[in-house]
């Protein structure tokens, strides 16, 4: 069973001997490993069930260091990175020879970021290479935002969590790459749309906001072990399932009744997407049997938390 600390030289050393840490970061707990070592990216896959046609994201502590495997940047995704980094933005970057195909389910493109987490970063420069570091969950199951949830849910598969507290953001990165020479949004996340907007201008977003159509085997719906989730309207939604065993996720509010949670009572956007994975863990571990849910307003890291909540409901 993982143990938790805050030893970032006993992480380091486990990572060194190609086996894996799981890492916090401001979007989501991370499970790393060696991106150079085809041995250790293996033991990813195997820990999260994960196919192995669903690439995985490098995480690397300086602009500089990232040079080391990756060719050069258009200069959009440039201004992004000098205005983002460190931060959740995951930048689509041609690879060097370095980046073993696995991490990259053998496309030209490797998905890179930097992590803005004291101790991630630190750990980062401890070591002399980059980390893959996918969401430390189960494959299909909920993004990870604190290491008592790492543990829950994968602590047979992992030796130790570097415990960095709850994730200050609490959704995955932005994933941004360049197709036909415009920027395009391949999955929403912490970093808002119109915050990239201010830096290059208009950008493009894959319509369901899934990672890369064109990644082979792209998956539209995952497995989901989660109880079922409904999105709506949260009072037609309890006249709808007044039969059922209920509980409810709302946006904003008081609590009203047992079995509810609100993301955020003063309704603050950042506040909700923080809260929203511990809630539905929550919710799932309860003992309702659905989960009624309700969208944020469809704006900034509103379209982020509505997209995490579709997807948890298909
Ligand atoms: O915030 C995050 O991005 C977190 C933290 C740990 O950094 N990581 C994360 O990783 O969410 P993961 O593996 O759960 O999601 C990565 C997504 C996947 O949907 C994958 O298909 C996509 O990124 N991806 C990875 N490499 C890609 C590539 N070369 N081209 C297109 N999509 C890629
Ligand atoms: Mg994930």
């Amino acid at each position: 069973m993982a143990k938790k600390g805050t030893d970032i030289q006993k992480a380091a050393n486990i990572l060194k001997q190609g086996r894996l840490v799981a890492i916090p970061t401001e979007t989501v707990y991370g499970l790393a490993a060696n991106a150079y070592n085809n041995d250790a990216i293996a033991r990813v896959f195997e820990a999260k069930q994960r196919p192995s046609f669903d690439p995985l994201i490098v995480h690397s502590h300086s602009i500089e260091s990232v040079k080391d495997f990756t060719m050069g940047m258009d200069p959009l995704l440039e201004k992004l990175a000098g205005k983002f980094w460190p931060g959740p933005l995951t930048l689509l970057l041609d690879r060097k020879n370095v980046i073993p195909d696995l991490v990259t389910s053998g496309m030209k493109r490797v998905a890179v970021r930097l992590p803005d987490h004291e101790i991630t970063i630190n750990l980062l420069k401890s070591i002399d290479f980059p980390l893959v570091a996918p969401s430390a969950n189960p494959f299909g199951y909920v993004s990870p935002t604190s290491a008592d949830h790492v543990v829950s849910k994968l602590g047979e598969h992992v030796e130790y969590v570097l415990d960095g507290g709850n994730s200050a953001i609490g959704i995955e990165s932005t994933i941004v790459g360049i197709d036909d020479e415009r920027a395009v949004i391949y999955r929403l996340g912490g970093l808002e749309i119109r915050d990239i907007e201010k830096i290059i201008g208009e950008v493009d977003v894959k319509p369901r906001s899934t990672s890369n159509p064109k990644a082979p085997g792209m998956l539209h719906s995952h497995y989901s072990p989660l109880k079922k989730v409904i999105v709506g309207n949260i009072s037609e939604l309890r006249n709808r399932y007044k039969n059922n065993n209920y509980g409810i996720i709302r946006f904003s509010g008081n609590i009203e009744k047992r079995n509810e949670v609100v993301l955020s009572p003063t309704g603050n956007i950042r506040e909700a997407a923080k809260n929203l994975f511990s809630a539905l863990r929550s919710m799932d571990e309860s003992d309702v049997s659905i989960i009624l849910a309700e969208p944020a307003p469809p704006e900034g890291l509103g379209l982020a938390i509505n997209d995490r909540l579709k997807r948890a409901s298909t």
